[in-house]
C-alpha cells in the first residue's frame, strides 16, 4: 500500500522525544523540556499587528509562488545590505520554513545516488530530506576537540565524482559551531581546487543572529561571490524573529535553480500564507533592536550552563559559538549502569534515563553522533539551573 520511501523514513529524534516529554508531564511529572528548537520569546508586537493589517487590507488572495514582491524585495535587500550577497528578487524563494526550501533544492537536484556532504553533527532533518530524496548521506567526521569545525582536509577528502551538494550551517544545529570568515575562505579554496565541480553547496544560515562572544557573521556567497552560481544560501524568521508558527523560510541562489524549485513548489503548496508573508516582510523592514537583547540572553544562558556543567565529572561540552544548543559528549557515560541496574547501552537508553530524572534531552544519533546529547537552552534562567542540578544529580548516580 505504502512506498518504499516511507518504510525507511524514521521518526524524527527531536519529535520522539517531545512527545514523551508531553506525556510525561501530562501524566503530572515535572520536566524540564530541553528538545525542541525555538526560540522562548514572542513574535515582537509590530510583527502581530503587520499580519493584522494584512488582514485588514484584504492581502489574503494567492501571491506568486516565490512569494510576494514586496516580501522578496526586502530578503533581497536584507541578503545585499545585510550580507554582502549580490542577488535580485528574482534570485530569492520563499517557502513554508527554511525546511521546504530545503526539501526542494534537494527534490530539484538529487538523482537516486547523489551523495550529500555534511559536516557531522548535522540537523536531523538533513539526513531524513536527503534520504526522501534517493540521495546519499555523506557525513564528514569532526570531534568535540575541534569544537566539531570542519576542516578543510576533511572536505578536501570527501569531494568526488557523486558529491552533489555540500551542506554548510552556521552557527550549527546542534553543535553551536560557528565558522569564521577565514575558515569559510578555506573551504571555498578546496571547492575552487577540486576536480568535482558539479556540485551545489546549500549555505544554511538559519541561526545568524544568535551569535556570541563577539564573532562577526560571514557567509560564503560573499566572500566567494565567484561560487555564487553553486550556492543557495538559506535563511528564515524562525530563529531570529521568533516566528516558528508563521511558517516562512527563504533562499537565495541561482535563477536556474531557484525556478527549478519554484516549480516544484507549484505543485506542492503554491505558496505559504500571504498573512505569514505580510509579516516576514515586516519583521525584515522593521526595527532590529530586539535581535540584539535576545541574543544576549542566550549567550547569558549558554554561559549558565556550560559553567555549571564544567562541574560535572565525565560531562564534556565543547563552547558552542552560536545558536541556542549544547551538544555534550556523553560517550564517558555509555555502558554504565542507573542506580535500578538498567545498563546505559547508548545515547537513546542515556536520554530515556534523564527523561525519567527530569530532564528531556534529545540523543545525539540523531544528529550523526552516537554518545552525544543534544540540549536546547531556550528555556528561562530558573529551568536551566533546575535541568542542570537534576543532570548533576542523575549522571551522579551512575556507576
Ligand atoms: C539548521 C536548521 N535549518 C533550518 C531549519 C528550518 O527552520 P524553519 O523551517 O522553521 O525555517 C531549522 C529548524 O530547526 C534548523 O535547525
Amino acid at each position: 500500500m505504502f512506498s518504499e520511501m516511507i518504510a525507511t523514513l524514521r521518526p524524527s529524534p527531536i519529535q520522539v522525544m517531545a512527545e514523551r516529554t508531553r506525556q510525561a508531564i501530562q501524566g503530572g511529572r515535572s520536566v524540564v523540556d530541553m528538545t525542541l528548537g525555538e526560540p522562548d520569546f514572542p513574535t515582537p508586537q509590530h510583527i502581530g499587528e503587520a499580519a493584522v493589517r494584512a488582514v485588514a487590507e484584504g492581502q489574503t488572495r494567492y501571491t506568486p509562488i516565490n512569494g510576494s514582491t514586496r516580501l522578496r524585495e526586502a530578503i533581497a535587500r536584507k541578503f545585499r545590505d545585510g550580507n554582502g550577497i549580490d542577488c535580485s528578487p528574482a534570485n530569492i524563494s520563499v517557502g513554508c520554513g527554511g525546511k521546504q526550501v530545503i526539501y526542494q533544492a534537494f527534490l530539484a537536484t538529487l538523482n537516486p545516488g547523489d551523495e550529500v556532504l555534511i559536516p557531522a553533527p548535522y540537523w536531523a532533518s538533513y539526513a531524513d530530506i536527503v534520504g526522501m530524496n534517493r540521495g546519499v548521506l555523506k557525513p564528514i567526521g569532526t570531534t568535540p576537540e575541534a569544537g566539531y569545525a570542519l576542516s578543510p582536509e576533511a572536505l578536501e577528502a570527501a569531494i568526488g565524482p557523486r558529491t552533489k551538494w555540500l551542506v554548510l550551517n552556521s552557527p550549527s544545529n546542534p553543535s553551536g559551531t560557528a565558522y569564521t570568515a577565514a575558515q569559510l575562505m578555506a573551504f571555498a579554496d578546496v571547492i575552487r581546487r577540486s576536480v568535482h565541480r558539479n556540485f551545489f553547496i546549500l549555505v544554511d544560515d538559519i541561526y545568524e543572529h544568535i551569535l556570541f562572544d563577539g564573532i562577526c557573521f560571514a557567509t560564503l556567497a560573499a566572500l566567494a561571490p565567484d561560487l555564487s552560481g553553486r550556492i543557495l544560501t538559506v535563511n528564515g524568521v524562525s530563529k531570529a524573529y521568533a516566528m516558528t508558527g508563521w511558517r516562512v523560510g527563504y533562499g537565495c541562489g541561482p535563477l536556474a535553480l531557484i525556478d527549478a524549485m519554484t516549480k516544484i513548489q507549484m505543485q506542492v503548496n503554491s505558496h505559504t500564507s500571504s498573512i505569514s508573508q505580510a509579516a516576514a516582510a515586516a519583521a525584515l523592514e522593521g526595527p532590529q533592536d530586539e535581535l540584539e537583547r535576545r541574543r544576549a540572553i542566550f549567550q547569558g544562558r549558554r554561559d549558565l550552563l556550560l559553567a555549571r556543567f564544567g562541574t560535572i565529572p565525565g560531562l564534556r561540552t565543547p563552547k558552542p559559538e552560536g545558536a541556542f544548543y549544547l551538544f555534550p559528549d556523553c560517550r564517558h557515560f555509555m555502558g554504565q549502569s542507573t542506580p535500578d541496574g538498567t545498563l546505559l547501552a547508548d545515547d537513546v537508553a542515556l536520554s530515556s534515563y534523564l527523561l525519567d530524572e527530569g530532564v528531556s534531552v534529545v540523543p545525539g544519533s540523531g544528529f550523526g553522533m552516537p554518545g552525544f546529547l543534544r540540549l536546547s537552552y531556550a528555556t528561562s534562567d530558573e529551568m536551566l539551573r533546575l535541568a542542570a542540578e537534576r543532570i548533576a544529580c542523575a549522571l551522579g548516580k551512575l556507576s
